[in-house]
């Protein structure tokens, strides 16, 4: 499994696991597990949950899902949602997040979207979390480039570790300018949606032939095209998200997928990058 060092030194899985509406579901939730094991047995041991999924069905499922595995093996992310980002809620949050998954301590804690508190205040917590030891890093999600810009200026920032957005094939905005300020920064790229929800938020997607082309010619379906053109971009992290085992199979044999030159330049021309900065794409 291939890796992405964060800036503060660690190493994460290039591959992780989503786990956005897992846990939802009684009759599911054999096999979500299974999924997940089978992931983290594979490699993709970076899991990302939030306490907002499901109100903590999501956390309480991966809790379950990692206790047969020693907790430093595993690089886990749990995300507060901006109303709770203050001195007053975030470590009341955190607890919570951390009594579902039943640890100690997150590898990382996002800060969800950017919302009403002030960046330093969000800042200033959760450097205390972290000197308290029940986080061991944190970043931002859905922050757009004027977001990450302000963020860069607060006192603390330097500790951000990554910001996580929304990128796949047919949504390639941050290409043009926040990938740029990341790299500028060392902030690593988390991409979610990088099978962009199945192609439900495209469908051309899945239907285009140059992708169907690439399938047939690697035996592989369109979905592990998606996914492996994210990860041959060997500095950002992808974190689909399945709760069938069948799709984890294909997810972690996505990984192993080389595209030629050639290919990515098809790729490229049937899905060109935005010319001009566009907005962060949210979902
Ligand atoms: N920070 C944020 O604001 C934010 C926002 C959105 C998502 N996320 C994170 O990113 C993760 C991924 O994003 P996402 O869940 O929205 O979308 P996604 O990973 O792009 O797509 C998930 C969909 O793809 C299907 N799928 C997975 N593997 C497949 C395969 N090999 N073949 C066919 N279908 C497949 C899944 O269904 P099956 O279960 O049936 O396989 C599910 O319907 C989330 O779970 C969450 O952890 C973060």
């Amino acid at each position: 499994m291939s890796t992405v060092l964060l800036k503060n030194g660690t190493s994460i899985p290039q591959l992780g696991l989503g786990t956005w509406y897992l846990g939802d579901s009684a009759s599911t939730r054999d096999e979500e597990i299974a999924a997940l094991r089978y992931g983290i047995e594979a490699g993709a041991t970076l899991i990302d949950t939030a306490e907002m999924y499901g109100n903590g069905r999501s956390e309480d499922l991966v809790g379950e899902a990692i206790s047969p595995y020693e907790r430093d093996s595993i690089f886990l992310i749990s995300k507060v949602l901006p109303s709770n980002a203050s001195r007053e809620r975030i470590e009341h949050s955190l607890d919570t997040s951390l009594r579902f998954l039943n640890t100690d301590y997150l590898d990382m804690y996002l800060y969800h979207w950017r919302g009403a508190v002030p960046l330093e205040e969000t800042v200033e917590e959760l450097e205390r979390l972290r000197a308290k030891g029940k986080i061991s890093s944190w970043g931002v999600s859905n922050f757009d480039c004027s977001d990450m810009s302000e963020l860069l200026e607060v006192r603390g920032s330097q500790h951000c570790q990554v910001n996580e957005v929304l990128y796949h094939l047919g949504s390639r905005g941050i290409e043009v300018d926040l990938q740029p300020l990341h790299a500028a920064n060392s902030v690593t790229t988390i991409a979610y949606c990088p099978l962009a929800q199945a192609g439900r938020l495209q469908h051309n997607l899945i239907t285009n032939k140059v992708i169907q082309t690439l399938a047939n010619d690697h035996g592989v379906t369109p979905f592990q095209i998606l996914l492996a053109w994210v990860l041959a971009h060997k500095d950002i992290v992808a974190i689909p998200r399945t709760g069938s085992l069948k799709h984890m199979k294909e997810n972690i044999e996505a990984a192993s997928i080389c595209f030629s030159q050639t290919e990515l330049d098809l790729l490229d021309s049937a899905f060109p990058r935005p010319r001009h900065p566009v907005p962060l794409d949210i979902q």
